[in-house]
């Protein structure tokens, strides 16, 4: 069966971050069948957020919501692989990826996307590289994803139809997209759940720690068996790793008998 790659993609258009996509598909294509399926968040019909917190307090299934949020939500559950893209619009992620990351907000919570391979691209002018790519991250973290890389493309630098091209950086940047579409393309055809880095274990501890305050967290955990475990599956880690998660986990049950003894 065909390997299915989801690219959700915060662009309003198909132009620079799409070309990059389109030579990731083309370069992992070569190397097998792979399926790339393209949506961007401005065609999806999703509502903005209206803040009732019914996703974090009773479960996701009682949003008053009527789109297509879950279906969105299915397909990347279902997927093989996730590209996140999104162009620096005003330093940040685009509107549109925005909203649709904030009725997904409950997979901060909950994930959902557990091991899912995932690289983050975002496409700007030269600024906000920063704080978009970290933010892409924290999402694609918080949701559960094994994050394989990233790629930020300065597209003036990267075209050669702008003035400001510099073959060296088109070079450069050409070796990363190789990098990454070689990564991609292993990852999902591979069996072996990823080792967690420090923090992937950062944020398993730290999203733990919610189900202290929200009952729709704790059964979820507890039925996913993660409240006693130390990661979200099965994985070796090495001394240094598990010492940092017991360490964590010791900080934040000491934070939250504070906070318990002080409400
Ligand atoms: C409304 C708007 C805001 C933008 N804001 C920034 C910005 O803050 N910093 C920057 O470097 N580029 C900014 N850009 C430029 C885009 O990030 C850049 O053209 C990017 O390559 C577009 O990628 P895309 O074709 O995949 O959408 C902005 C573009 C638009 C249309």
């Amino acid at each position: 069966m065909n390997k299915k790659i989801i690219v959700l993609s915060g662009s309003p258009r198909k132009k620079d971050g799409y070309r990059i996509i389109k030579q990731i598909e083309n370069l992992m294509s070569n190397k097998g069948k792979v399926e790339f399926d393209y949506l961007h968040t401005n065609e999806l019909h999703i509502k903005d957020c209206i803040g009732c917190m019914q996703c974090f307090d009773k479960g996701e299934g009682c949003c008053p919501l009527r789109d297509d949020i879950q279906k969105l939500v299915d397909r990347l559950m279902s997927c093989d692989g996730i590209i996140l893209h999104s162009p620096v619009y005003a330093q940040h992620i685009t509107g549109s990826m925005k909203k649709t990351i904030d009725r997904m907000s409950y997979m901060f919570h909950r994930p959902a996307l557990i091991a899912k391979p995932a690289i983050t691209i975002i496409t700007t002018d030269g600024g906000g590289i920063k704080p978009t790519q970290d933010y892409l991250k924290l999402v694609g973290r918080g949701f559960g994803c094994c994050l394989l890389g990233e790629l930020s493309i300065i597209s003036p630098h990267y075209y050669n139809e702008s003035s400001f091209y510099n073959p060296k950086y088109y070079k450069k940047a050409n070796q990363s997209i190789q990098r990454l579409a070689d990564k991609l393309y292993s990852s999902i055809h591979g069996n072996n759940k990823p080792i967690p880095s420090y923090q992937d274990l950062y944020m398993f501890y730290g999203l733990r720690s919610k189900t202290y305050f929200f009952k729709s967290d704790y059964e979820y955990w507890k039925s996913k068996g993660w409240l006693k475990s130390s990661y979200y599956y099965d994985v070796e880690l090495s001394f240094f790793k598990k010492s940092f998660g017991r360490l964590l986990n010791g900080l934040i049950k000491l934070m939250i008998k504070k906070h318990m003894r002080n409400t």
